[in-house]
């Protein structure tokens, strides 16, 4: 029997921190035994963002797949491509576009909140609008059966399931032919919120992020600069580890004494240096693996371009196959 398909992407913004493994990289890392996953670098997506800086997606787009695979995504089970390897993304994305209405995509509730929480990047433009339409193009052409997603993405889930039924009925149904796109299932990642060392939402803008890649020296002052629970003021106080961001952090890592760690807190037998100080330790120790593969894996200078372009390969054969039948269907060829 064939495996389910899964399709994800990320866009090559940033460097990846702690919240990109617990939200979506331990699951995919999950994912790849009983799926057939395509995990790809979205550079066009970033691109509509970032415009003005395109070297920065070029160095970002090969130090995230670094990490993905350091994390343990494996080249040998996943298929790991970058978007703009591929240009049948753009026709299809052009094809579903005219399908599209306006409205869809301006009622789109991530839209609006895009437009303002990127206000400094002037992302008022045609492109940006369209966004859901590639990312539905993503999907499509790889007739994924889910998408391995946040909460954040569902929007773009559910408009791409609705482009999909449209171009089913409109190409397939109505003239008597079986739907060519399979409907997309969002796959809903649940995990615990991390905050950034400063409690707000971690952000690239913001750098307030432990990212996977930094240095021991790093992960130390970065743990030592957080906010601890508001209302311990003096180390005598007894703490309330609920509202602690650092606590927060060993319970979503799952540290074997978390309860331990509460209990002290409670009856205020630790102090917060010291707690931050362990957390340092704590989390150093679950980067360690990691970033010595990581180290291992950038020997090879062309390691991440040799694994793109096999990855390139193998999804490009799917994704040509596919327009072949997108076009006979709209009679383009
Ligand atoms: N929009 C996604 C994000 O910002 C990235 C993305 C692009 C994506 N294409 C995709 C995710 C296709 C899933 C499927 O996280
Ligand atoms: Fe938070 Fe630890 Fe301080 Fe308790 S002791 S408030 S868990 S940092």
């Amino acid at each position: 029997m064939t495996k389910p398909r899964i399709l994800s992407g990320m866009r090559p913004t940033g460097k990846l921190h702690l919240g990109h493994l617990i939200g979506a990289l331990d699951n995919w890392v999950q994912l790849q035994d009983k799926y057939d996953c395509f995990y790809m670098v979205a550079d066009w997506h970033a691109l509509m963002s970032e415009y003005q800086d395109p070297a920065n997606i070029r160095k970002y787009s090969l130090d995230n797949v670094l990490d993905w695979i350091a994390c343990g995504i494996d080249p040998k089970k996943s298929v790991i491509f970058l978007q703009s390897d591929i240009p049948e993304h753009l026709e299809l994305h052009i094809i579903l576009s005219v399908i599209t209405p306006l409205g869809w995509l301006e009622r789109c509730p991530t839209y609006k909140e895009q437009l303002e929480e990127l206000k400094a990047k002037d992302i008022m433009t045609y492109g940006f609008l369209g966004y859901p339409v590639l990312q539905a193009a993503d999907i499509l052409i790889y007739k994924a059966n889910a998408v391995p997603v946040g909460e954040d993405q569902l929007p773009h889930l559910e408009l791409t399931r609705e482009i999909t039924r449209k171009f089913n009925n409109l190409y397939c149904v109505n003239k008597n032919k079986a739907p060519l796109f399979p409907e997309p299932e969002a796959k809903l990642t649940r995990f615990p919120r991390l905050l950034g060392m400063d409690r707000r939402k971690m952000s690239k803008s913001y750098e307030n992020a432990i990212n996977l890649s930094d240095s021991p020296q790093e992960i130390k002052k970065k743990t030592q600069s957080m906010f601890t629970d508001p209302k311990r003021l003096r180390k005598t106080d007894p703490g309330h580890p609920s509202e602690c961001n650092v606590y927060n952090y060993y319970n979503a890592f799952k540290a074997p004494n978390v309860d331990q760690i509460a209990s002290d807190c409670h009856q205020a037998k630790i102090g917060c240096t010291d707690c931050k100080a362990n957390l340092s330790d704590f989390l150093l120790g679950i980067l360690k693996p990691l970033q010595d593969k990581r180290n291992e894996l950038m020997k090879d200078p062309d390691y991440v371009r040799k694994v793109l372009d096999e990855g390139g390969q193998k999804a490009k054969a799917i994704a040509s196959a596919t327009m072949k039948d997108v076009r006979k269907l709209l009679m383009l060829k």
